[in-house]
């Protein structure tokens, strides 16, 4: 049973969760995490359908790692909007996320019921500065397969925090039974969101050109994957 199983919650971490002791359940949080900047510091499940995981980073302070909440979207709209103001990788800039409160907050409602949905959050001392989103398919033939969108805020960045989100997915989508293919799109220029993706075995599958226009230059996205077995 692998740790990651508890985030991928849902109907399959609660028959897990019923099943198990809290020793059981506390072993498998603890479990090392495969990150090389981080270490698993605590594993703390808050309630049957969901675990928080925090982790050491290299500069000392503590990150939690948990499934984003309905409450979490006014907080999230406004982390996304500062976020798009820091990179021009996105595919929307700052000021250009335009979701409604009740929309953002019918959205993370769904991905919390939905078994291949998932958002995390990434949080220290309290404050959202990561967040990493997979959306499958909504019809059977797709279901299995969906795209990652993962962000840090800049002050964040190289601290591992990328890899924390990119590692948690991936258990998640091994323990699902749904997911069977992780996509993403990235401009062939991050080289930093590329080594990572990489790192954790994503392949790349294909070049979309002229997918960003940005101050009159067009940018191509290269199409990555990795195959969950
Ligand atoms: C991509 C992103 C999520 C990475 O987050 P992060 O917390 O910095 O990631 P990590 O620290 O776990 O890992 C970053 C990796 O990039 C490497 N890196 C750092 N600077 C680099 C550079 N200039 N060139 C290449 N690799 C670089 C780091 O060494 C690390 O790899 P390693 O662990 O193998 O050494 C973050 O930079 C981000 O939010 N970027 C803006 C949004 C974005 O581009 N999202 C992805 C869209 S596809």
């Amino acid at each position: 049973m692998i740790f990651s199983g508890m985030l991928g919650m849902k109907v399959f971490a609660n028959r897990w969760f019923i099943q198990r002791s809290d020793k059981e359940i506390n072993d498998v949080a603890q479990k090392k995490c495969l990150c090389k900047h981080v270490s698993v510091a605590v594993g703390v499940f808050e309630d049957l359908n969901m675990v928080s995981k925090k982790y050491d980073l290299k500069n000392g302070q503590v990150l939690a790692i948990r499934e984003a909440q309905k409450k979490d979207a006014s907080e999230i709209l406004e982390y996304v909007n500062k976020m798009a103001g820091e990179t021009d990788y996105l595919t929307f800039g700052q000021g250009e996320f335009n979701v409604s409160l009740e929309d953002e907050e019918k959205f993370l409602e769904n991905c919390v019921e939905s078994s291949n949905h998932l958002f995390i959050v990434a949080e220290i001392g309290g404050t959202l500065i990561g967040n990493l989103s997979f959306k499958g398919g909504d019809k059977p033939k797709v279901l299995h397969t969906g795209e990652v969108g993962v962000t840090v805020l800049k002050k964040y960045w190289g601290l591992g925090i990328g890899s924390v989100l990119v590692e948690t997915l991936i258990e998640w989508a091994k323990s699902s039974w749904t997911i069977k293919k992780l996509n993403l799109r990235v401009r062939p220029d991050n080289d930093r969101a590329i080594r990572l993706y990489e790192r954790f075995g994503f392949v790349r599958e294909g070049l979309i050109t002229r997918e960003h226009f940005i101050d009159g230059k067009f940018y191509d996205s290269i199409f990555m994957g990795l195959q969950i077995d």
